[in-house]
């Protein structure tokens, strides 16, 4: 049985009033607990959601990290173990916005991902077709190669201590949902793959779905048998909806 976790990238949102905002939203959420939960805000203001929600019941993470795990002269980057120092539990590697404007390639994501794991933070791995390679019929090529990037680098047993997040970059930000059917298609392709060398590691990793998820159709995607809850932008800078979609997940 896995538990289903919600998670929100707040990406370069925030001020410190507007997150002091979210943080007092996020704390009169009823959160039953059968939903993991999880928000991830800019690197700056990770100290404040860490000491604003201590006595809540929601994981912190960061975007991002360096590709080298230990602090070091690498000017503009945030090491992983200073975002497990930070208070970080968790942390984004392989975000579509990095993979395409910043050209990250799935070289440089395995290392995120190693160095992740070397912190002792869970990787929630990133991976999705762009809307050019879904109208090719690419989509599970795509995915299965950044799967297999991380796969080939570093074995199945690695997905015991991360997260999968399919994200389709035309869904993002775009109003476009991919429909709970397009969407349970890829997640059990994702599930198919590493159950091919790790049925059991495969049958416990957590595989999130992202792009444009929102109050009104989390139900529904987490109503699919292989989507484990979602990975949610702009709606969780809302804490309303996003403690709406939290409950959808936990129902
Ligand atoms: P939206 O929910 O704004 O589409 O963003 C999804 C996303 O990229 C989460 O990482």
């Amino acid at each position: 049985m896995r538990r289903p976790l919600v998670a929100g990238n707040w990406k370069m949102h925030g001020t410190r009033a507007s997150v002091a905002e979210l943080i007092e939203g996020l704390r009169r959420q009823s959160l039953s607990g059968d939903a993991e939960v999880a928000v991830f805000p800019s690197c700056l203001h990770i100290a404040q959601v860490v000491e604003g929600l201590a006595e809540v019941p929601v994981v912190i993470g960061g975007q991002d990290c360096a590709v080298e795990p230990q602090q070091g002269a690498l000017t503009g980057e945030v090491a992983a173990s200073q975002l497990r120092e930070a208070g970080c539990a968790m942390v984004l590697v392989g975000h579509s916005e990095r993979r395409l404007s910043l050209g990250e390639s799935d070289e440089v994501v395995v290392r995120k991902f190693v160095a992740a794991q070397a912190c002792g933070l869970i990787p929630v791995l990133c991976v999705g077709e762009t809307l050019a390679q879904r109208e090719a019929g690419e989509t599970l090529v795509v995915v299965g190669r950044q799967l297999a990037a991380i796969v080939d680098a570093q074995g199945v047993g690695v997905f015991a201590r991360a997260v999968v997040a399919y994200e389709p970059v035309w869904a993002i930000g775009t109003g476009l949902t991919a429909s709970p059917e397009q969407a349970q298609e890829v997640h059990a392709a994702i599930r198919a793959r590493l159950a091919a060398q790790d049925a059991d590691v495969a049958g416990k990793v957590r595989i999130l779905y992202g792009g444009s998820v929102k109050a009104a159709n989390a139900a529904e995607l987490f109503g699919m048998p292989d989507i484990d809850g979602g990975l949610v932008g702009g709606a969780s800078l809302n804490a309303d909806e996003f403690g709406a979609i939290c409950r959808a997940a936990g129902n």
